[in-house]
């Protein structure tokens, strides 16, 4: 599948819920949101048709994401059904891994390849503010399965904020060293709890890597599987690598390679902008095949050449980041 601007677009986010078992002060309000009821979200079986249509499209590469995935009941049930679906070669998890290690073998039975584990700080009270109450040795133990089930490669999300977590850095990248972890170092989008996000407590790639150079020889990397924005170094001598996800200082969006897929069904082009489509009252109004190869099509075209983060007001922003998926 080709997008107007030739993009390849193999990928397909799907968000399966948007509660999540944590607060993240940056993501969430504290009481949470719980807009959706049950009958809005879409089914395993649903999910499942969808994504067969999306691989006969052309859709390799599957991501659930939430809020928090695996709070979703039976999630192992819906990574068996699409797994086993021709032409989808890989199927990933991103969750914060607070239930990960009682998941993880039933997961990986039913074909979960691999698992991005979000941590945003490795200090015990730092994690149970920024989260609202998270337990870090929970989400330590999920790296810890991670690693002990194979699922290489482990990929950890760390969003940097000024002032909060930016003085873990090293920290982080000694972790990377010691592990064979890929660490990634996302800047911090104004999406969300955008109330809490202010351009200055962004940390810029550049200045990490900068930072980080300073204390290791670092050399290009390539991790073999991934399908994101990311730009990697390996930590030379070390086990893991650190990777840059820069979607504030530098525009990735003409090597997207991705659509996602709402809790409640829509398919939408960009994580900030572009059309959102009802794929789920389409299958629900029992449309043919047809008509939703039509509307995933529609979609693609719709996909902007870049996102606008950072030049829109805020307030336009109409869903949240945990309802589209991250
Ligand atoms: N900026 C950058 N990353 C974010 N995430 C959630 N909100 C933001 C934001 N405003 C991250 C989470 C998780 C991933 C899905 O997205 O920390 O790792
Ligand atoms: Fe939950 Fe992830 Fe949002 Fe934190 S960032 S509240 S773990 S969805």
């Amino acid at each position: 599948m080709l997008d107007r601007l030739e993009r390849e677009i193999n990928y397909l986010r799907i968000s399966v819920t948007d509660r999540c078992n944590l607060r993240c002060r940056y993501c969430m309000p504290p009481e949470g949101i719980f807009l959706k009821e049950h009958r809005d979200i879409l089914s395993f079986e649903e999910i499942e048709k969808i994504v067969r249509i999306g691989a006969e499209l052309g859709i390799r590469k599957i991501r659930l994401t939430g809020g928090e995935p695996l709070i979703r009941r039976n999630l192992p049930d819906l990574v068996y059904k699409i797994s086993r679906i021709e032409g989808i070669d890989d199927v990933a998890i991103t969750t914060n891994g607070i239930l990960f290690p009682a998941l993880a073998a039933p997961l990986k039975e039913a074909g979960l390849n691999r698992v991005n584990i979000s941590l945003d700080t490795l200090q015990k009270d730092r994690y149970h503010y920024i989260t609202r109450g998270g337990d870090i040795t929970a989400a330590f133990k999920a790296l810890e399965t991670a690693l002990a089930e194979g699922m290489e490669p482990v990929k950890v999300n760390t969003v940097l904020i000024k002032g909060f977590n930016d003085d873990e850095i090293l920290d982080f990248c000694r972790l990377a060293f010691d592990q064979p972890l890929h660490i990634r170092f996302i800047e911090f989008m104004p999406v969300g709890e955008v109330k809490y996000w202010h351009r200055e407590s962004m940390v810029r790639n550049s200045d990490v890597l900068s930072t980080v150079s300073k204390h290791y020889v670092l050399k290009p990397g390539k991790i073999s599987r991934g399908n994101g924005p990311a730009k990697y170094f390996v930590l030379e001598g070390g086990k893991g690598s650190i990777g840059f996800i820069s979607p504030m200082s530098n525009h990735f969006c003409s090597e997207c390679n991705r659509l996602r897929l709402t809790a409640d069904g829509k398919l939408r082009a960009c994580l900030y902008g572009g059309k959102e489509q009802d794929l789920k009252e389409a299958l629900r109004n029992n449309q043919p095949t047809e008509e939703i190869k039509r509307i995933f099509t529609e979609t693609l075209l719709s996909k902007p050449e870049r996102h606008a983060m950072g030049e829109k007001p805020w307030g336009t922003r109409d869903r949240k980041m945990f309802q589209i998926g991250g």
